[in-house]
């Protein structure tokens, strides 16, 4: 994928910041060990719409890819997403890529409820044809998500590697993706 300097920068500072609306909510929703009710679920997905509330008013046309990111980082292509069930090309490519990220990223992270799975095991998720699973293929652009299995060394080496390697690669989005999300849930309200 192809994308010029300034966009491949506006996109990793929309990765970075994909989940700053996590501060506004309280930190219990990110760190409980069972599933959350369907009441505290509902809460917790309201980060994206509190995120875009956060950026929309920077300054264009950063603005609008960098709260596009907060607000459709949950969009599924098949349209089963928050907050707005958008399909396909409705979801802005920013909301795509950062949400393929965030969901390979979220697999392979251990969390207070579940393991950490492989990146093999990460890569047959994302893939499998089970409409039931959490995370199914139907989720993501088709064509997006050949490219960033295409790459799946690159892929696995950014999550596995440290951080460091700014180079704005699938590498790069990915580990700032993952950052961004660590700092969010980390400085979220302690209620
Ligand atoms: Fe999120």
């Amino acid at each position: 994928m192809s994308l010029d300097p300034t966009m491949r920068a506006t996109i990793i500072l929309a990765a970075a910041l994909h989940d700053v609306g996590k501060l506004t909510l309280p930190a219990r929703l990110w760190t409980s060990s069972a599933p959350l009710p369907r009441r505290e679920r509902c809460l917790a997905q309201r980060h994206s719409v509190r995120g875009h509330a956060l950026l929309r008013d920077l300054d264009p046309p950063v603005a609008q890819l960098v709260a596009d990111a907060a607000l459709t980082h949950h969009e599924a292509w098949d349209g089963s997403g928050y907050p707005g069930g958008l399909c396909g090309t409705e979801i802005p490519l920013v909301g795509r890529m950062v949400g393929l990220c965030d969901v390979y990223s979220a697999l392979r992270e251990a969390r207070p409820y579940k393991q950490s799975v492989s990146h093999a095991d990460a890569v047959e998720m994302l893939t499998a044809p089970d409409p039931a699973l959490r995370t199914h293929r139907g989720m993501f652009d088709p064509d997006l998500l050949s490219i960033f299995l295409a790459a799946g060394t690159q892929v696995q080496a950014a999550f596995e590697s440290p951080p460091g390697d700014a180079d704005g690669s699938w590498r790069h989005l990915m580990q700032t993706a993952v950052r961004g999300r660590a700092v969010c849930a980390d400085r979220s309200t302690a209620v």
